[in-house]
């Protein structure tokens, strides 16, 4: 299998520093047995792809045992495999033949919150009020005459109420759905639990976790209710679960823990403050963590340049890489974002039938693909990305997203990102959400032996961007552009020239054109929405 050259970076102690880390959403990535869900098995045989396609690591949306209230982000046991993905071995054996191809692995740690259906959650109905078993979540008594009344009046975070209440009359708290139950990170044993988790899969040879909803999971013991106060964290004020102070902590610990496997973190932080986000970020606290704002910044060259200046800016002080994401399983697709008026991401402004020209967004993406591969830090790329993939329209009776049914039917949902891959132009069997018949076109097999499809485009950025020691770490430098376009230089004389403007632009002098995400026109100018790369 190892035909591939390993990549220079997968020696080196901080290849998380500038690697190109490929997002895997196991349900939906590749079918090894033909049931319609992809699994572990899909992967393994896949894997010459990815080694192909030049990625340094592969980050793993949860694919422990879940009864997928929320797509795995609902986990019942983190040491078990879900079935309809395999098993433990099957995971070892994966993480290994990737090692092998220069491919590390990075898991999904859902620390927030836990299945219903986790032993732990069982045990907790089942012991009563007041019990041991319910102190490891935040279980209350309701409020009025009869404690009819939820405990208190956080929002969801996916639209509705945060507490569900048990036949014995209490209630618990769950910032995502009822499924869901959120942890009480005040007790030891669920700081000890997590610990061992990390171990296990460390000890299993797993490079990097990722840390789901991490700002969310100290909460005021109080429980104090918002009252008409935004559910976003409060500048300059203490929120009662969002971002708070004893968070450092826990990441701390878990970070002596990582360094002692020569691990790594990547977290979820979504939160408007740099100066706060940064705090995360502290050496002995997580490695680095995603760039929201970039990835829901509209296709403005200003809005970009800000976006990419403040994000440098805020990570500067505490030494952490930058991170560039365009998209993920939670996000319109990149190139469906793009191809319409409103080219920003946004849960709430997220509607049926908006209008879409779907050239345009591609083209927009191939030249985003350049940009971002060329900025100093680490990329990702969410399966699917590689080959141009659009949102799909899901058919109403296959959606599965509890973020569309808890908006009351108006929020399309995540699905659209989520569904099957088309490795060929013939559809899977009985996928779990059906492949638009007009993705036949977008199909790997076809964009592999073809010279200007965005497959094709992404291996050769992936490779150029691997052999040219001028990408990943170290400086960038804005130059002088006109109106609309974004160029700054690399180390190396490496430059990347991104036209967002109206019009075509000449190009800054250089000795060789390496990669461009359209043909320049007929004069030699790059047109607009193109991106190039250059050496100088
Ligand atoms: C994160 C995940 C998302 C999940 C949520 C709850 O935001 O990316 O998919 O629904 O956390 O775990």
């Amino acid at each position: 299998m190892a035909d591939f050259p390993l990549p220079a970076a997968a020696s080196a102690a901080d290849w998380w520093r500038s690697a190109a880390i490929y997002q895997v959403y196991p349900r939906s990535f590749a079918d090894g047995d033909g049931d319609g869900t992809g699994d572990l098995a899909g992967v393994r045989a896949k894997l010459p792809y990815l080694a192909e396609l030049g990625v340094d690591a592969l980050w793993f949306t949860p694919w422990y045992l879940s009864p997928l209230a929320d797509g795995g982000y609902d986990v019942a046991d983190y040491r078990t495999i879900d079935p309809a993905f395999g098993t433990l071995d099957e995971a070892e054996k994966l993480i290994a033949e990737a090692t092998g191809l220069g491919i590390r692995t990075i898991v999904d740690i859902v620390p927030n919150h836990v299945s219903d259906q986790h032993v732990w959650f069982r045990a907790a109905l089942a012991a009563g009020p007041g019990s041991p078993e319910r102190a490891l979540f935040h279980f209350r008594p309701g409020r009025g005459e009869h404690g009819e009344l939820p405990p208190g009046d956080w929002p969801s975070q996916f639209a509705g109420a945060t507490w569900t209440q048990v036949p014995d009359g209490e209630w618990y708290l769950h910032l995502f759905t009822p499924e869901q139950p959120d942890l009480n990170w005040a007790h030891p044993a669920v700081r000890r639990e997590h610990e061992e988790v990390l171990r296990f899969w460390f000890e299993r040879g797993v490079a990097g976790v990722r840390i789901d909803s991490a700002a969310l999971l100290a909460k005021d013991p109080a429980l104090p209710d918002l009252a008409g106060r935004p559910g976003e964290p409060w500048p300059g004020e203490v929120h009662p679960y969002i971002d708070r102070d004893e968070l450092h902590d826990i990441y701390r610990s878990w970070r002596a823990i990582a360094d002692e496997f020569g691990a790594i973190f990547v977290g979820e932080v979504w939160l408007p403050d740099s100066e706060r986000f940064a705090r995360y970020l502290r050496p002995d606290e997580l490695h680095t963590a995603f760039n929201f704002s970039f990835l829901s910044c509209p296709w403005d060259a200003a809005r970009l340049r800000t976006s990419i200046e403040e994000t440098l800016a805020e990570h500067a002080p505490v030494g952490a890489p930058a991170t560039w994401v365009l998209c993920n399983h939670d996000v319109t697709r990149t190139v469906t974002r793009y191809g319409r008026q409103d080219t920003g991401f946004d849960f709430a402004a997220k509607v049926f039938g908006t209008p879409t020209d779907l050239a345009l967004g591609t083209r927009r993406a191939r030249a985003a693909a350049l940009l971002t591969l060329a900025l100093p830090g680490a990329v990702y790329v969410y399966q699917g990305e590689e080959l141009g993939l659009p949102e799909a329209d899901v058919p109403l009776d296959r959606i599965q997203d509890p973020m569309h049914f808890r908006s009351g039917g108006r929020d399309p949902g995540r699905d659209g990102c989520r569904v099957p891959l088309p490795w060929s132009a013939e559809p899977w069997r009985n996928p779990w959400l059906p492949q638009p018949a007009h993705w036949a076109t977008y199909a790997a097999d076809r964009q592999a032996t073809d010279p200007e499809s965005t497959l094709t485009l992404y291996r050769r950025a992936l490779g150029l961007r691997r052999a040219a020691r001028g990408f990943g770490t170290g400086s960038m430098e804005w130059l002088p552009a006109p109106d609309g376009v974004l160029a700054f230089a690399r180390p190396d004389g490496l430059v990347c020239v991104v036209n967002l403007s109206e019009g075509p632009v000449p190009l800054p002098g250089h000795t060789s054109l390496l990669l461009s995400s359209a043909p320049l026109d007929d004069a030699g100018l790059l047109p607009q929405d193109t991106a190039v790369w250059l050496r100088t």
